[in-house]
Formats: C-alpha cells, structure tokens, sequence
C-alpha cells in the first residue's frame, strides 16, 4: 500500500532532543567542519536502527558508508572481542612481535581469498594506496624512471592524495591540494580510453568494480574488458573492494561475479572487514605482485593489530559459514527496486545491497535525505546522498543485511516513495 501523506504548512523538521543539541553544538564548534551532518545524533544502535539519547530512532540505510554489513552490534565479533578481554589477550604490541592473532587473521584471509600474500592496515586509504606503491616498486626493480599507474575518473579510493585529483566529483574537495602526484594517469570509464594511455611506463591499473561513492554505479562490463586489457600488456590489475565486496554486492570479492579467470593481481578489503566494530583494512595479492615489499618498504603501527585481527578473523568465519548472506544481499536490493518502481524520472539500479537511486529534476539531492532522516515523517530513514552524474542526482542506499522486510517496505513506502513523488516541492521548498 502506499501511503502519500501531503506536507502541512506548519510542519518542519523534527526538533532535537536537549542532550542531542548540546552534543551537536559541541561537534558544530570544535571539530574541523569536513562533514555537513544530517540532524540526528546517534548515541545507541541495534540491529538496523540508530537511536538518539531521547528515544527518537532512525532506520540506517546508510551502515556508516558499507562498512556495517550485517548489523549495528553485531554479536559476533563483540563475543569473539570479549573472550580475548577475558584472557587478558594482547591489546597491541605492533609486528616488532609475532602474535596469534594475526596469524589466525592472515591464514583465513589467505583461504578465503585465494591470494598468497596480506598486507594489513587500518582504513581504507592505507590500504589502497600501497596498490599504487608496490606498483611503483615493480618498475624501479624493472627500470623504468617515470613510472604510470592508470587510475579511473570520479572514482573513489580514499583521501590519499595519490587518489586527491581523480577520485572527488565534486571540484571543492580536491581544490587546493596541490598538483596531481606524479606519475597517476586518469583514464575514463572506457576500455578504449585506458589503452590509449598505455605505454612503456605503465606499471598498474586500479579499479573499482561496482563503484560506490561515485554513484553508485554498476559494473556494465568494463572491467572484464580493463581485465583482458591488463593481461594482454602485461600491466598488474588491482581491484578496490572496499565497498562493494565482503557480500556487499552479492560476492565475497566482487570480481567472483565474472570468475576466476578475472582475478586480479591484488585485490583491497576494508570496511565491513573488522566486523563493525574495529577498523581493518588489507591488500591482498599474489606471490609475485607481493614480492617487492621487504622489510622497510611499508609498516603501520595498527596494521595487524591483535584485536583488529580477532574481529577480523571472526567475522571471515562467519562469512565462510553463510555465504547466504550474499543471496540475502540480493533479495534486499530487489525489494528496494521493486518498491521504488515506477515513480515517474526516478531509476533504481542495484547490485547486491548496494542500491542507487537515480532522480531527474532536482538541482541536489541533498534536502532529500535530509527530509528523510528528521522531517515530518514515520520512520525516519538515513539515507544518503550521492553524487550527480549525466544529469541526474543520486542517493545511496547500502543498509545492512539484517534487515527486515518489513522495515524494507515501511522505509519505501511511508517514507522514500513519498519523498522522492513530492521531490519538487520539497527541495523547491528550500527544506
Ligand atoms: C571504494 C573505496 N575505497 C576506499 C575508500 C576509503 O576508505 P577510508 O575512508 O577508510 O580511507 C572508500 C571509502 O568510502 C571506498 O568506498
């Protein structure tokens, strides 16, 4: 059924709560400004639904940007974390040791990826960079004095400015950072454009499958293509997933969609990795594309990180165990799609339960997802929005898979679906 509930004149956003708005001030005056948060301020979580300290909850469609996969508090990470407590575990002591914790991490990484090596880190940006690093390294062993690694426009790996010219839609955040680091090569999204900059410098190409702040936008074939192109050149191939693996888009390594003859030199896990609860980030790769890092040649003081490591390690076994979390991914991007079918200029595309919502005739998508989260109506979704792209503006949806239909069909029908039918008048209201 759904429910078109009209705006009245008096109604405005949901007001917060006292404890919320001295919280919100605090963040308002003494954090640098990068992020524009939507007014709502979190302090519990459960399952898919984020509270604030009054009691008002939100449905988190958002899951901190795909990296909560299952669930906020999430047992089974927090049980393996608390068992470790309980024996007194190694918090950190760094790789200046060994731990057990890691070589429990490393082996089921290895397992489940099907790759030999693993370089461990923290976030995401420090771990897609050394991609281009070691790349960088095959051609200083091999000679080449002006090495190029092929990056793709408007997509995104991080902050690092290796990634700061290519990676940002929008102008502002890469204004002001200096010229683009030497020796990056920005291709578009065109197979034929990524071999007219091929040449003898070129070392590497890094890619996202299914991109995820750059849209989300879904693979249409490219990479198979940028695949076959790699082998034929001999240039390494490296996949970003970050966002879109670990069942994110129905895979555990979005590549696996295409096969194994499509695996890459090295691939890059994160978000979701550390199971919600502590950030874990790897790169993963072959014998050989791993072979030049040696002692000196990279280090992270968390990297490996014992308690990283057993969130890691319990969340892998999980996936290993239920790999149904993938088809459960699917069926949550399907019903999403069904439910926001047929809404005149609004196209929904998904992949797994990473879903994007292309809307035409709105100059910013913005004031949407701000409506959705603290307007006027029940219940209030965090939906967020994406980026523009041939003139139509996106929002993002990658909620977590514990879902309930249910609570699918009530964000779409009580909330997304009348939102997006009254779009005009509401980001013409100036919301
Ligand atoms: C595909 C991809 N790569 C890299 C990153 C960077 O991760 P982090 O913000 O942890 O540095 C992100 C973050 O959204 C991402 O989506």
């Amino acid at each position: 059924m759904i429910i078109v509930v009209k705006k009245e004149a008096n109604m405005t956003h949901r007001l917060l709560g006292a404890e919320s708005s001295a919280a919100k001030e605090k963040i308002d005056q003494y954090s640098a400004r990068i992020y524009n948060p939507y007014q709502f301020v979190a302090h519990a979580a459960v399952g898919a639904w984020l509270y604030d300290k009054e009691g008002n909850k939100v449905l988190d469609l958002l899951s901190a940007y795909s990296s909560i996969l299952i669930g906020h508090n999430w047992k089974v990470p927090i049980r393996a974390l608390q068992k470790e407590y309980e024996r007194a575990c190694v918090g950190h002591c760094s790789r200046v040791v060994y731990t057990t914790q890691y070589a429990d991490f490393v082996e089921k990484l290895r397992a489940m990826t099907g790759f030999d090596r693993v370089l461990p880190a923290s976030d995401g940006r420090s771990s897609t960079e050394p991609f281009v690093d070691v790349c960088m390294m095959h051609a200083h062993h091999r000679g080449i004095e002006y090495p190029e690694v092929i990056l793709f426009e408007d997509y995104f790996h991080g902050r690092a400015r290796t990634f700061s010219t290519n990676a940002l839609f929008d102008q502002s955040q890469s204004l002001g950072k200096g010229p683009r680091v030497a020796g990056i090569v920005v291709a578009e999204h065109d197979v034929e454009d990524v071999r007219s900059r091929i040449n003898e410098n070129t070392v590497g190409i890094f890619m996202e499958i299914h991109r995820g702040e750059g849209g989300p936008l879904f693979d249409d074939g490219t990479y198979m293509k940028v695949h076959e192109l790699a082998r034929e050149r001999g240039v390494y191939i490296g996949t970003d997933g970050i966002q879109d693996s670990l069942y994110r888009c129905g895979y555990f390594m979005s590549w696996q969609e295409f096969g194994e003859k499509y695996r890459p030199d090295a691939t890059v896990l994160g978000k979701a990795l550390g199971g919600g609860e502590i950030p874990v980030s790897a790169l993963v790769g072959t014998e050989e594309f791993m072979s030049v890092l040696t002692p000196g040649t990279h280090g992270s003081t968390f990297g490996g990180y014992p308690r990283g490591c057993v969130a890691a390690s319990a969340t892998l076994d999980y996936l290993h165990d239920h790999p149904e979390v993938g088809e459960r991914a699917m069926e949550i991007g399907a019903r999403f799609a069904k439910n926001l079918a047929g809404i005149p200029g609004v196209e929904v595309t998904h992949r797994g339960a990473l879903i994007a919502v292309a809307v035409d005739g709105i100059p910013l998508a913005w004031p949407l997802c701000d409506e959705m989260i603290c307007g006027w109506r029940q219940p209030n979704v965090l939906v967020k929005s994406g980026h523009r792209h041939d003139g139509y503006e996106y929002l993002r949806l990658s909620p977590p898979t514990c879902i309930k239909n249910e609570e699918i069909d009530s964000a779409c029908f009580n909330t997304i679906r009348p939102i997006l039918e009254l779009r005009k008048e509401i980001v013409g209201s100036g919301c």
